[in-house]
């Protein structure tokens, strides 16, 4: 089938180069052309694993094109992604002129009839704004002929693991009334809809709600389960223990109860503020919502608020290692990163970061140049030889390769054995037994 994708972000691009993968014939269209010249050559902006080959392969097989000219993009698909992004705006809402323009641009150049699809995470309501664009445009130019159905299909993928996510969604939401377009999306998505059925059809607006539900929930999760951690330090309980307790649980379960230092990335965030918003512009109070994102607001901190008070609030002129700056492990990615409230904290009190990441290095050198140049970050080639001279460890990600270090090296290259771990990688009584002094989330 011919589709093409609005966008080349993290949602568009992986869905091209998966839709390519299973034999559809796609234009993924970007206005930024230099972006548009380096994915030609397969050089992707974002590190996710197997994306980089997934394009290059395609694109060599002429499945996978790139371009920035919208028009061929326009008359090259019978399906039409819009997956640009939608950043929040001042109060948090999301920002829909990318997807409106998209929307815009599609009815600008329409020849026959088009599948609009959704595939940006959008407020509920957006697939209404994105029809009203397009009979609007249609209509300006007289071309009234022609037609188009508007179809909402969230994505569901995470960062890191992105390319099997959309190999093998757990389900594939299609909010559509239309019948033809219902069909479409179902050809479409057949090569993922093996084994047992995946597709969920409902309205527009429920397809909308669904994608904000879904990491709304989530995030709640990560909300409550820090809550108890906080809790159980006060209470003299072990969060591990009661995580482990509740888990098993099937209505419960064990995924996504893992305590930390609050949840980040390109998504959670955003997308609760934005329910929270449109909430807000209905006067519907969410109050569950803002508890969970006030919640994790704090939880950011908490790792900071230890260190202030080990050290007596004593910490200028202090310098900690900082293991782990991505907001979770496999991806480069620092936006809404904990690692960035913790690394400003300190600064804010004059203390040093000397910091490694298996893959951020170059992003915290892009969004702190000035810190390194001041001298207050330290960008270490290895995670050994971030701990030169510390006056402590802090753990901030669960990379892989940080779950069993040698603690001897550890203790030899800090100035005091001191480990501050936010995502509870070590046993307390063994690191107790070792001679450090170790702090973790949600267990005394
Ligand atoms: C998320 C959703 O999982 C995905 O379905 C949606 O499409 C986009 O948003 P992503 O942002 O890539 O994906 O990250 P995810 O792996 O879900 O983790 C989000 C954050 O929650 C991370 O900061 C992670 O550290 C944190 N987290 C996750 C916890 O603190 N505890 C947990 O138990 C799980």
């Amino acid at each position: 089938m011919k589709v093409t994708v609005f966008g080349t972000g993290y949602v568009g691009l992986v869905q091209g180069a998966v839709l390519a993968e299973v034999g559809h014939d796609v234009i993924c269209v970007d206005i930024d052309q230099a972006k548009v010249d380096n994915l030609k050559q397969g050089i992707i902006p974002i590190y996710e694993p197997g994306l980089g080959n997934l394009v290059k392969q395609n694109h060599a097989a002429g499945r996978l094109n790139f371009t920035t000219n919208a028009e061929l993009g326009v008359q090259h698909g019978d399906i039409q992604f819009i997956a640009v992004g939608t950043p929040p705006d001042e109060d948090g809402s999301a920002d829909l002129q990318y997807v409106l323009k998209v929307a815009e641009t599609i009815a600008t150049h329409m020849q026959g009839h088009k599948v609009v699809v959704d595939k940006s995470t959008v407020p509920v309501g957006t697939g209404d704004k994105v029809s009203a664009k397009i009979t609007e445009v249609l209509a300006k130019s007289g071309r009234e002929e022609f037609s188009f159905d508007v179809v909402s299909n969230p994505e569901f993928l995470k960062e890191g693991s992105a390319v099997a996510d959309c190999m093998r969604p757990d389900r594939i939401i299609i909010g559509t009334s239309s019948e033809q377009a219902e069909e479409l999306m179902r050809e479409l998505y057949t090569p993922f809809n093996r084994n047992h059925e995946k597709v969920i059809v409902m309205d527009v607006r429920s397809a909308e709600l669904t994608k904000y539900a879904a990491n709304c929930m989530l995030a709640t999760k990560i909300s409550f389960m820090n809550e108890m951690a906080n809790l159980a330090e006060q209470l003299g309980a072990d969060i591990e223990m009661v995580r482990q307790g509740i888990g098993s649980d099937p209505r419960i379960g064990y995924h996504f109860i893992y305590p930390g230092v609050g949840y980040g990335g390109s998504c959670f965030p955003k997308d609760v503020q934005a329910l929270i918003r449109t909430a807000d512009n209905i006067d519907f109070d969410a109050k569950v919502l803002k508890a969970v994102e006030a919640r994790n607001n704090e939880q950011k901190t908490t790792l900071f608020q230890k260190i202030s008070k080990h050290f007596n609030g004593e910490l200028a002129g202090k310098t900690f290692a900082l293991w782990g700056l991505s907001f979770k492990p496999n991806t480069d990615d620092m936006r809404e990163a904990p690692s960035r409230v913790l690394m400003e904290a300190l600064w804010q009190e004059g203390a040093r970061v000397q910091a490694f990441d298996p893959e951020a290095m170059e992003e915290a050198q892009r969004i702190y140049g000035e810190q390194c140049r001041k001298g207050q970050l330290t960008l270490c080639g290895t995670k050994e030889s971030a701990l030169n001279h510390a006056d402590a460890l802090v753990i901030v990600t669960e990379w892989q390769n940080f779950k069993a270090p040698d603690f001897t090296l550890i203790k030899q290259q800090l100035n005091l054995p001191l480990i501050f771990d936010g995502r509870n990688l070590f046993e307390p009584k063994r690191l107790s037994k070792k001679g450090f002094t170790y702090y973790s989330v949600g267990r005394c």
